[in-house]
């Protein structure tokens, strides 16, 4: 245990935000991360666990007062849904068009905003977990149109976040995890949870006190937006 830096991550029931949990709390982190349900079982013992559905107003208030006494150097919105399988948007009802938005775009930054002021001034890192798919550059086609039209929402909302994460000289970042062995992201993926989530840990130190707002995968490859 070399390092007891605090790290705050949101969605972390499993995939990706159980792995990112798994790699802090090795490097000696000490994390509190936030579910839906119970605890996962496979959690490391040392994680703190607190309930947030981030799509519940009252439910991130509740999580803001019960964290107001704690500082984070990293504070990682990670939760998303990925739609309707069809990715079809004259089939996708507007009920779940609605939900897509605001679970993957509305809600992160609201969570991200209402928790900014726990992060450490300067040192303090704020990560939103996006997606390539978002970025019309990298994304030429519109590969699964529904799902990556809520992740370019989510990245011009967290760009709203730029103002207020300058004031606290706090780093902001967009991070794309690689296309990764999840429940989303499936078998045929080329990452491992543990290879993906490795390497946004790495980044979240890379990019630590540089301010501005970036697009990174997790491997450090700059993206355009
Ligand atoms: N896997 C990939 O290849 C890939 C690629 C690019 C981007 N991403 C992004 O990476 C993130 C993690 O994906 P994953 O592959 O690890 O997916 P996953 O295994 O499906 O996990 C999704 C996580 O988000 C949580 N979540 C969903 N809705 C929530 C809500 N309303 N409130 C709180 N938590 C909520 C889930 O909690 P529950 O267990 O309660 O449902 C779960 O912990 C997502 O933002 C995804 O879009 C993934």
């Amino acid at each position: 245990m070399t390092d007891s830096k605090k790290a705050l991550i949101v969605g972390a029931s499993r995939g990706i935000g159980l792995g990112v949990v798994d790699v802090l709390a090795k490097r000696g982190w000490q994390v509190t991360a936030t579910t839906r349900g119970d605890a996962p079982a496979k959690s490391p013992a040392s994680v703190e666990w607190i309930k947030l559905d981030i799509n519940q107003s009252a439910a991130r208030e509740a999580a803001k007062d019960a964290l107001s006494a704690q500082r984070f150097d990293l504070i990682f919105v990670n939760a998303g849904v990925f739609g309707p399988d069809h990715q079809d948007i004259d089939r996708a009802t507007d009920d779940e068009i609605v939900q897509l938005l605001l679970t993957n775009a509305v809600s992160p930054v609201r969570t991200a905003a209402k928790f900014l002021p726990l992060l450490n001034h300067r040192s303090g890192v704020l990560a939103l977990m996006t997606s390539e798919l978002s970025s019309l550059n990298e994304n030429e086609v519109a590969t699964y149109p529904l799902y990556s039209a809520s992740k370019a929402t989510l990245n011009m909302l967290a760009r709203g976040l730029l103002e207020a994460t300058e004031k606290q000289e706090l780093t902001l970042l967009s991070i794309h995890p690689g296309w990764v062995k999840t429940d989303m992201g499936g078998e045929n993926a080329t990452l491992t949870v543990e290879e993906s989530a490795t390497g946004i840990v790495d980044q979240f130190d890379a990019y630590r006190g540089k301010g501005g707002h970036h697009f990174v995968d997790y491997a450090g490859r700059k993206l355009r937006w």
